[in-house]
């Protein structure tokens, strides 16, 4: 297949009006001077299979992949990454030049790259993570966690069942806390990392007893909107590095954009404002 003279991408989701992927991209391609367009593409379930195989004949070279199809595009992938096969789903699609799909998740580098960038002095090595919640999010975070050498993960969940899946699949270096115990353990916790919907607007905030936690701690959310949620306000307060949750979604769009358009991005202020604008 030959290369297209205005290489597109988009992000295959359904609902997709709310995502901020396309200013995200559309700002890299203005700021590197860069040929391409990137596009929001509303795709229904049944469709996904049928979209995702013609995009590469309209000039396509690649895809993010957001809710609800992260799992289901890994079925439709002639390959796919390591890292995509052991969390179970995909978030960025390349199509190469010889016509087949490749499937990656960069959900995990997204959020190491940003704990790294906001709270550069943290350790992995140093001590354990605390991770609240068992949904599609956690999974990646506790890959790279693991990837990045986290000697143990303490895992809660208001659904015991489901951390306890989590724990089946990746293993021993998982300690399952009980979700109403959890203030017992964040005295131990090197960083503590909400992946629940908890505190994003519109949602409860995530109550957790913080008082164990040392000054120093870092205390990062997934949730971004809004920037500060109620449990990094509690984390400030109690002298904790944090780290808020839309350096993820922005970290996370790098190595698509570089397979993409050629050019390794930057995450910086600019990209910020571009995005919350
Ligand atoms: P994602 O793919 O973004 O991680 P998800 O798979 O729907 O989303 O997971 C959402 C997470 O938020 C789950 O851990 C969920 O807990 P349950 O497994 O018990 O459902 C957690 N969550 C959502 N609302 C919650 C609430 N009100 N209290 C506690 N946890 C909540």
């Amino acid at each position: 297949m030959t290369r297209p003279d205005i290489p597109l991408a988009g992000v295959i989701g359904n609902p997709i009006g709310h995502s901020r992927s396309p200013l995200m991209h559309k700002h890299w391609l203005r700021r590197y001077d860069l040929r391409g367009d990137y596009v929001p593409l509303h795709v229904a379930e049944g469709d996904l299979e049928r979209v995702v195989r013609t995009l590469p004949r309209m000039g396509f070279v690649g895809a993010n992949v957001t809710l609800p199809h992260k799992t289901a595009v890994l079925q439709i992938a002639d390959h796919q990454s390591d890292r995509a096969t052991l969390i179970g789903a995909a978030n960025t699609l390349t199509f190469r030049d010889d016509g087949s799909i490749f499937a990656d998740n960069t959900d995990g580098y997204g959020f190491m790259s940003n704990v790294r960038q906001g709270a550069p002095n943290w350790d992995p090595k140093s001590g354990p993570a605390l991770v609240l919640g068992a949904g599609g999010a956690a999974r990646a975070i506790i890959v790279a966690l693991a990837d990045a050498g986290v000697p143990q993960i303490l895992l809660a969940n208001r659904t015991r069942a489901k951390a306890e899946a989590l724990k089946a699949d990746f293993g021993q270096r998982i300690r399952i806390v009980d979700w109403v115990q959890v203030g017992s353990v964040v005295e131990d916790a090197a960083i503590v990392i909400n992946t629940t919907s908890l505190g994003m607007t519109g949602q409860p905030a995530l109550r957790i007893p913080l008082d164990g936690l040392q000054s120093g701690t870092v205390v990062t959310d997934i949730v971004y909107s809004p920037l500060q949620t109620p449990l990094l306000q509690m984390a400030v307060a109690m002298g904790c590095v944090t780290v808020d949750g839309l350096g993820m979604l922005l970290h996370q769009g790098v190595p698509g954009f570089e397979r993409w358009f050629g050019k390794r991005p930057e995450v910086d202020d600019a990209l910020r404002a571009a995005v919350l604008a």
